[in-house]
């Protein structure tokens, strides 16, 4: 349980709050660079900022202020030029830093046009493995982590996204939070095709914390010490990251009310289907709700999203009665006020990576790292309990496309759809 003022210190996100100072501190993930193929400007809101992100025809990424600093229009009406975006009301022309370079009018008459004062605010985007990163922070930037998996060869990636009504601090919870799989996932996808067996429950849980986040460790009946779930385990990625061994997903605010969950996805080809090269990572949007305005159940990600959600726009600490099952929750939440003391105090906050060396390809705690590196053939995936759902349909998000689903077929060489 926590007080009011301890709550909001967790979920207020906006310039110059605690949690919102520290979140700046990392690079976030906030798109696919193939978002932007069809129409090279996104308006998106940030961490409670509303900016423009766009690729100019030059291929630089920009994500400055929404609105033009001459008299205030939407920049993400504007048009991308071979340096910079073009505002559509008098034709202002920005910038990635946020230099207003022509101000066409002022141009043409004035013997000295001055562009002073008229910089807006300009945030460095960088691309990896297919997702568009942002650092909001004081500079310098820290380096932007190459997580170990973006390198990875000879795999269907994909990404995404989720439009999540509700505190991003709720979403990060979950990823802590083991014994939700049993129920959530289990039981209620049990209940919901008809079923009623019970998943195996939940006999032991340990959570640890190490550089890049928390290890949470479980046995569950029918599994011993010895299974990888207890001598691996998974990981909450500090800050705002969940990693599971094929695939990631960050919990973005938008702002103190809702959150972009935005996911990446790896699922390597079968022995025998190298060298596979994807051309261009899809990017995609899971609907969240049916024609009846209720949340969509049938997937895995859709389900943890109608818990978040249910939470409350944002939840109320100050009436929840915390368990043993919640142990790595709460070593969370002290962790985070330490991390923003910490910050406060002028110290580094926890694993920002300054080292461009360090950060080129950092290993995670993997349970199934030899399927990814090594492969598996399609026998084998034929075999595999999880792996085998997998091939048949995505089972993470509501609403694949079907083009996606048919570059996967393709790649996976199977049989569609
Ligand atoms: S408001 Fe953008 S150019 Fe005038
Ligand atoms: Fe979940």
């Amino acid at each position: 349980m926590l007080t009011a003022a301890r709550n909001e210190m967790l979920t207020r996100v906006g310039p110059g709050t605690p949690m919102g100072e520290l979140l700046r501190r990392y690079w976030q993930p906030i798109g696919g660079a193939s978002e932007l193929d069809a129409d090279p400007i996104k308006p998106i809101r940030l961490l409670g900022e509303d900016l423009v992100l766009y690729r100019d025809r030059g291929g630089r990424y920009g994500l400055i202020d929404r609105h033009c600093p001459h008299r205030r229009a939407d920049l993400s009406y504007g048009w991308v030029e071979e340096t910079g975006i073009r505002c559509s009301y008098h034709g202002w022309l920005m910038d990635e830093a946020g230099r207003c370079l022509e101000q066409p009018y002022e141009d043409t008459v004035s013997p000295k046009p001055s562009k002073a004062g008229c910089e807006v605010k300009a945030y460095p985007v960088k691309e990896c493995a297919g997702l568009l990163f942002a650092y909001l922070g004081p500079k310098p930037a820290p380096a932007l982590p190459t997580w170990e998996p973006f390198t990875w060869a000879n795999g269907f990636r994909e990404i995404v996204l989720a439009d999540v009504p509700c505190n991003w601090f709720q979403c990060q919870e979950n990823s802590c939070d083991p014994v939700h799989f049993e129920w959530m996932h289990d039981n209620w996808g049990n209940r919901q095709r008809g079923e009623t067996n019970a998943a195996p429950k939940h006999l032991k849980l340990k959570f640890e914390e190490f550089e890049h986040g928390f290890i949470y460790k479980r046995v569950r009946e029918g599994q011993s010490e010895d299974d990888r779930y207890w001598t691996v385990g998974r990981v909450a990625l500090w800050p705002n990251g969940f990693y599971l061994g094929s695939h990631f997903e960050w919990r973005v605010p938008v702002d103190d009310e809702n959150t972009l969950n935005i996911a990446w996805f790896f699922m390597r080809v079968p022995k025998g289907r190298e060298p596979y090269v994807q051309e261009r990572v899809p990017t995609w949007t899971s609907p969240l709700k049916d024609a009846n305005g209720r949340f969509i159940t049938s997937h895995i990600i859709n389900q943890d999203i109608v818990a978040w959600a249910g939470q409350g726009r944002v939840a109320d600490r100050s009436k929840e009665n915390l368990r043993s099952s919640d142990i790595g929750i709460a070593m969370m939440r002290n962790r985070y006020f330490e991390e923003i003391e910490a910050m406060a105090a002028g110290k580094e906050p926890a694993g920002v990576i300054r080292s461009a060396n360090a950060a080129q390809c950092i290993e995670l705690p993997n349970m199934t790292r030899e399927i990814n590196t090594e492969g598996i053939t399609l026998a084998e995936f034929e075999a595999h309990p999880l792996l085998r759902l997998r091939l048949q349909r995505f089972p993470f998000h509501y609403g694949q496309p079907p083009e996606v689903r048919r570059a996967f077929v393709e790649a996976m060489g199977i049989v569609g759809p």
